[in-house]
């Protein structure tokens, strides 16, 4: 497994999602996490929505067994968002940090993320709650997902020493309309349009880490595309390319992800502990600069 320099804190390139472990039992989640802390992945995310909070509940139950394995482990959550709506006030940003703290057993969080932006936020509530979580020790680093850059700039202009080190943003081989639109740079296609106010490259000029969400799905939700024959084309040339590294496709999908400059930290969310391993052997491969491409037009992209 390789790390990178993660606002300080020295972080797995790989995360592990916990929004499917709702439905697991004690002894499967006990598992789950060893195994992820023995494969190298040291980062753990969360939100309150997961399960209704039964995801932040259930990993803090095995925390609170095993209390000294806190310190091997990152942390992370999100709050922001609401049945109906998305609300950023201080009082709901605080009294959910706190509820997640409480759920999962620990007194701080390494990463604190707003989760899709809230239209009505006033940035200086935002730094109010953002200071008194960090200067309690409660969270260290602060982040934000699904945001684009004047959003993130937006909420920078206020949040002083807090600001933001972490965009989780949808990407995959199928989802990848923050490179298409910079690729296809002013052409008269669909893939030229700019979706996002060119985020990946905001990003890597302010140091804003970039972790892709559902790595695996295609659409939105709609299923994974290893496999799947509507990506035919895309599953040969994995197979092809994963079989040079002696690696599955499961992993180079992910590799395919490591593979750009921006370092971004993928947030896998199997739960699947051979699949993890896959992931795990492959984070450590890096594809030439060709393969990369050749996985990017297999996936259906065409270069102008
Ligand atoms: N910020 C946001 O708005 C946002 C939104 C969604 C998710 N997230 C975060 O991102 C994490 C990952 O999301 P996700 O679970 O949708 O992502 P994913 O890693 O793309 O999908 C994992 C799901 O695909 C299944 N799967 C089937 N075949 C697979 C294969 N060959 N390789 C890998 N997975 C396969 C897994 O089942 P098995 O377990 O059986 O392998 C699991 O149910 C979440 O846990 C959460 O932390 C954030």
């Amino acid at each position: 497994m390789k790390y990178f320099d993660f606002a300080g804190v020295n972080a797995s390139r790989v995360a592990q999602g916990c929004m499917r472990i709702g439905g697991m039992s004690a002894e499967e989640i006990d598992r789950l996490i060893r195994s992820d802390l023995d494969m190298g992945i040291n980062f753990f995310d969360h939100a309150d929505i997961y399960g209704g909070g039964s995801c932040e509940t259930k990993f803090g139950d095995f925390l609170r067994a095993n209390p000294a394995m806190r310190d091997k482990m990152i942390v992370q959550s999100k709050c922001g968002i609401k049945p109906g709506s998305y609300d950023f006030s201080k009082e709901h940003i605080l009294h959910q940090a706190e509820q997640s703290l409480t759920r999962l057993g620990t007194d701080h969080l390494d990463f604190l993320l707003l989760h899709r932006p809230d239209t009505l936020v006033e940035p200086d509530e935002v730094a109010e709650a953002f200071d008194r979580l960090h200067s309690a020790g409660k969270v260290l680093h602060f982040g934000v997902s699904n945001h684009n850059p004047l959003q993130m700039e937006l909420l920078n202009r206020s949040l002083g020493e807090n600001r933001i080190v972490a965009d989780q943003l949808q990407f995959s081989m199928t989802n990848t309309t923050m490179i298409d639109s910079g690729i296809n740079v002013n052409m008269e296609n669909g893939a030229a349009v700019n979706r996002d106010d060119s985020v990946l490259d905001w990003c890597r000029l302010n140091g804003v880490t970039i972790q892709p969400w559902s790595p695996f799905q295609h659409g939105f939700f709609a299923g994974p595309f290893i496999g799947n024959p509507d990506y035919a084309k895309l599953n040969e040339k994995l197979e092809e390319i994963s079989a040079r590294y002696d690696v599955t496709p499961t992993g180079m999908a992910i590799a395919w992800i490591l593979r750009h400059p921006a370092k971004m930290q993928p947030i896998v969310g199997t739960t699947n502990l051979d699949r993890l391993s896959q992931i795990a052997k492959a984070a450590d491969v890096t594809i030439t600069h060709d393969e990369w491409y050749e996985l990017y037009r297999a996936s259906g992209k065409t270069l102008p």
